[in-house]
């Protein structure tokens, strides 16, 4: 199955696909499962520091030890590259999808270089998301100060002048765990407004974790200061994946909220442990839970042939 094809039939049979971020081989493994005991799709996603921190070669061992050991269709997918040589060194990795985040150059500069990456990608039937928009917020190498919401007319000109295969847009959510200071607000009526002008683009949404209240204080009781952390309602996000043409939903903090939380408690409760495989085998299981509860729950992937 080509993730082109899955995203059609995300559209037209109203779910998206969850992009869970991996940083190693627990939080592959982890997520792999999930969608494996649920047999759905789903997507895996290196950010560019997790391509640097795990490094090409462990990577592609990586990627090759999954594909031969899921039978799930699954996606790896580069997040946030920020060049065509960090896209050039995903595909040398043999992923099927990359990301080029043009979004903080000025508009023309965005067409050109994701151009640029929709052109060399195509060679290698290597699907291409673009980024319109910015996300308020700060996280590491992805960061930006305010709002600055899809523009419907823009992303109808960008689509048809890069020929990107799908539009990370932006609509209120945010990166990292701070996302609102006081009630959750998401754009749907900017969403209703972009699906509009272009109807045959998949669209992504990112910084969609929901900072679940529960993993919340329970990180809070074993001593992470997370006061002002709030995250996306899962009803909106089942709404966007049901009713609107979001096919792909980006998801990095609650994986590490909830491997953070696991190793806290486990260590606490289990001080003489010393075994890491002891701890990292209960964030594994947490995290597949997540990740079970995401795709069958909240984003209503459905399982498919294959
Ligand atoms: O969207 C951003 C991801 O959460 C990536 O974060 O660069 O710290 O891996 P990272
Ligand atoms: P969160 O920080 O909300 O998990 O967003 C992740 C993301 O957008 C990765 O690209
Ligand atoms: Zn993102």
């Amino acid at each position: 199955m080509k993730l082109q094809e899955l995203y059609a039939d995300a559209i037209k049979r109203g779910y998206s696909i969850g992009a869970f971020n991996f940083v190693n081989l627990e939080s592959l493994t982890a997520i792999l499962d999930g969608a494996q005991n649920l047999n759905t799709p789903v997507i895996v996603a290196v950010s560019e520091s997790a391509f640097k921190y795990m490094g090409a070669e462990f990577l592609k061992g990586l990627i090759e030890g999954a594909r031969k050991t899921y039978t799930i269709p699954f996606f790896v997918h580069l997040d946030h590259g920020k060049s065509l040589e960090i896209c050039k060194k995903a595909i040398d990795c043999n992923f099927d999808s990359v990301m080029i985040d043009a979004s903080s150059l000025p508009f023309e500069e965005n067409v050109k270089l994701t151009k640029s990456v929709v052109d060399y990608a195509k060679q290698f039937d290597v699907q291409v998301e673009g980024e319109l928009g910015r996300l308020k917020g700060v996280e590491d190498t992805v960061s930006s100060n305010e709002h600055l919401f899809t523009d419907p007319s823009e992303a109808l000109t960008f689509v048809k002048q890069t020929n990107v295969d799908s539009l990370a847009i932006a609509i209120g959510t945010s990166h990292g765990v701070n996302k609102f200071l006081k009630d959750a607000k998401i754009r749907i009526d900017i969403l209703q407004e972009i699906e509009k002008t272009i109807p045959n683009t998949p669209l992504v949404l990112h910084g969609a974790s929901s900072v679940p209240q529960k993993i919340k204080s329970e990180l809070v009781k074993f001593g992470a200061d997370l006061k002002n952390a709030q995250g996306v309602p899962e009803n909106i996000l089942t709404e966007v994946s049901t009713k609107h043409h979001i096919v792909k939903i980006n998801v990095d903090s609650d994986i590490r909220m909830t491997t953070t939380l696991a190793v806290r408690k486990y260590l606490t409760e289990n001080p003489s442990d010393i075994d890491v495989r002891k701890y990292l085998s209960q964030a594994k299981k947490d995290i597949t839970k997540l990740i079970e509860h995401k795709i069958k729950d909240v984003f209503k992937t459905k399982p498919v042939k294959y």
